[in-house]
């Protein structure tokens, strides 16, 4: 049998066709546009996603034999913003989890309605990519829109219901949107009201694994694949990138560094981190997870290289490279805000610490440095409650860097388990399809059939004990910089 698994990312949607053993059979992208009409904000078109996930599918069963097509499933940018109107249109465009705008609204959440509260109703804080505030948002500063709202979904959810006419959406994913009781994984009554909204216009929620159904009959025919193929729930690209690397059960770690940068530790039990900096979500193997997400990871360094320096050739950037733990220039990477640990929309990137002797390599040896040690401040968090990691697995675009990868071994001093199909989400998506199908008994048991590692960079104590004296000063730089990100416009 084949699955396809979906990963409905920011830049582009990736889409991979595995069997039944696990083998990858083939991998197709396509990218669609990202609007940012003002300052901080971040919006694409659902159609968008859509149109250009309907023509990966038909490129990825090219050659395939589609009558062994079983299950399709997800990976998706969590929090979007999706809103359809009674006739189920797309009512505007989607704003999406790295959109600044809503500020006033967390802040009315956070202080009015107040933290605790909200993390008694939901296990997490407002953050301004989360979806609550942007309903608030769309309340307050487009109430005619507002008025309109008749199903709220989240961005893969958008494409399941293209696929099978069912509103669905999963566990993991409605986690992030802070309308959601996390611990009980039910839709929280308090939140519904808090946002003016009610629970029928919210879409019904499974867990990841479960099938919402089966595509609609005209959908199949058009992609030539059964009128049985399944339909699973499936995952943020988060839990969607945690199946895919293994990383289920308790106390596993996965880091991924797309365009944003998460820290994902999977837990059998419930629970909170008291500050409420990592958000408390359920995880898509049917337990909980903690994960501290930075808004720009290898987006820095793609953002370095394409827009700054104008170059295509990152491997070649970072050959030039070779004094790591000496380098006395820093980044804060706050190009979009920051979210974990900061919570600040108001964050920006800054280099510090250039001299006259500073060159090229130096400065992009701290961009990605400056991603590692802000990973480290999550991961600190995640250590002060006492939660022991020493390994990790790693996904995402900048996941294919070996000088990065030992960055981050040894800026976290943790070993960094390279696994052999560094897909993430996309894969998970496909493993949560097979188990819907009932190839696999549960996502334990797809992960572990399936996940290989085939490498572990071990961190190196010479090169650890250099950082922790670097990371020591980095940890200085924001908390100087905080009062100027407040009046820097
Ligand atoms: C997680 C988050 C990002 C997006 C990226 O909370 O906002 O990782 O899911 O697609």
């Amino acid at each position: 049998m084949l699955y396809i698994g979906i990963d409905l990312g920011t830049s582009a949607v990736k889409l991979l066709l595995m069997d039944g053993e696990g083998k990858i059979q083939n991998i197709v992208s396509r990218e669609y546009p990202i609007y940012f009409p003002n300052p901080g904000w971040s919006e694409q078109k659902p159609e968008d996603w859509y149109e250009q996930t309907m023509i990966g599918i038909e490129e990825l069963l090219a050659n395939a034999d589609k009558s062994q097509v079983a299950g399709i499933s997800f990976g998706g940018q969590m929090h979007g913003l999706v809103i359809l109107d009674k006739d189920d249109n797309v009512i505007r465009p989607a704003l999406l989890w790295n959109d600044g705008r809503t500020y006033e609204e967390c802040d009315y959440l956070n202080n009015v309605i107040g933290k605790e509260k909200l993390s008694q109703y939901t296990a997490n804080i407002s953050f301004t990519g989360f979806t609550a505030p942007k309903i608030l948002w769309v309340k307050n500063k487009e109430p005619e829109n507002f008025a309109r709202i008749a199903k709220i979904m989240l961005p893969k959810d958008y494409i399941a219901y293209k696929l099978t006419g069912v509103h669905c959406t999963d566990v993991s994913d409605a986690s992030g949107m802070l309308i959601f009781d996390v611990k009980n994984r039910r839709w929280s009554k308090e939140m519904c009201e808090i946002c003016g909204i009610t629970e029928d216009q919210l879409a019904t929620c499974y867990e990841s694994y479960e099938s919402v159904g089966c595509v609609l009959p005209e959908i199949a025919d058009k992609l030539g694949i059964p009128h049985t193929v399944k339909v699973a729930a499936g995952a943020g690209d988060n839990a969607a990138a945690a199946v895919g690397t293994g990383t289920v059960g308790d106390g596993m770690c996965n880091i991924s560094l797309g365009t944003s940068g998460t820290i994902f530790i999977s837990s059998k039990n419930f629970g909170v981190d008291k500050y409420n900096a990592l958000h408390s979500f359920a995880h898509a193997d049917g337990s909980y997870h903690l994960m501290g997400c930075m808004l720009s990871a290898a987006s820095c360094n793609k953002w370095w290289m394409d827009d700054i320096i104008g170059t295509k050739d990152y491997a070649a950037e970072q050959k030039a490279i070779e004094k790591l733990g000496e380098n006395h220039v820093y980044f804060l990477p706050y190009l979009m805000g920051e979210r974990s640990p900061h919570n600040n929309p108001n964050a920006r990137g800054t280099f510090i610490g250039m001299t006259m002797d500073t060159t090229r390599a130096d400065m992009t040896q701290a961009v990605l440095e400056g991603v590692a040690f802000a990973l480290r401040d999550s991961f600190e968090v995640a250590k002060s409650l006492g939660i022991k990691i020493e390994r990790t697995k790693i996904c995402g675009g900048g996941a294919k860097s070996p000088l990065w990868k030992k960055m981050i071994a040894n800026i976290l001093n943790l070993k960094v388990d390279v696994i052999e199909v560094e897909e993430g989400p996309s894969l998970g998506g496909a493993m949560l399809a097979a188990v819907a199908c009932g190839e696999f008994a549960n996502v334990e048991e797809a992960a572990a059939k399936i996940v290989k590692v085939v490498d572990t960079v071990e961190p190196d104590p010479a090169l650890v004990a250099k950082y922790e004296e670097r990371y020591a000063q980095f940890k200085e730089i924001y908390p100087a910089c905080k009062p100027l990100f407040e009046i820097i416009r």
